[in-house]
């Protein structure tokens, strides 16, 4: 089940909210912006699926969010169970950052953790399968797969090459928990 904690972003020890009700996730990301969902149409995926499997699976949910928000392109990054070599893809996101566009996710099986660092606080949703999230363009954040990760996730783009990040340097990721 997703869940949010909610931390204030001196004291990661103590969350001052923990949820996983879809209704107060929903809220409090929207106070800040940021976009969740819990979307209906979830499809187990065959794990020989391909990316335009998982493309076809979602489009209705695709083209609706391509409608709603301008996004030009979408892809899917697929991490199988016991895949090796993924340190260093955890590692790249682990740290805070920015980029210049959205971080729009929907996740289609597994699990990964995003931390938004949103006046003052920091919100870590744990996403799962069926979850969508949306990260503003601009939202200081991280993302930790895990140190066994397992997820596929479609993602959204207005410009994929705009994708970048731009790391903050401050180093408040590493005094929150990582996602086990
Ligand atoms: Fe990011």
């Amino acid at each position: 089940m997703s869940r949010l904690r909610v931390f204030t972003a001196e004291k990661p020890q103590s969350p001052l909210l923990t949820t996983t009700e879809s209704d107060v996730i929903v809220r409090a990301l929207a106070a800040h912006g940021a976009e969740f969902e819990r979307v209906s149409s979830v499809l187990d995926l065959s794990p020989n699926a391909s990316a335009e499997d998982v493309l076809r699976a979602y489009e209705p949910f695709i083209t609706g969010q391509k409608a709603a928000r301008g996004y030009k392109t979408a892809d899917v990054v697929r991490i199988a169970r016991g895949q090796t070599g993924t340190e260093s893809m955890r590692a790249k996101f682990l740290s805070e950052h920015t980029h210049s566009e959205d971080e729009s996710r929907l996740f289609a099986e597994g699990s990964g953790a995003f931390f938004l660092h949103l006046s003052g606080q920091v919100f870590e949703l744990i996403c799962e399968k069926g979850d969508y999230l949306r990260v503003p363009a601009g939202t200081k954040h991280w993302f930790d797969m895990g140190s066994k990760p397992f997820f596929t996730a479609v993602r959204l783009f207005t410009d994929p090459s705009g994708w970048v990040a731009q790391f903050t340097g401050n180093n408040i990721a590493s005094r929150f928990p990582k996602f086990e």
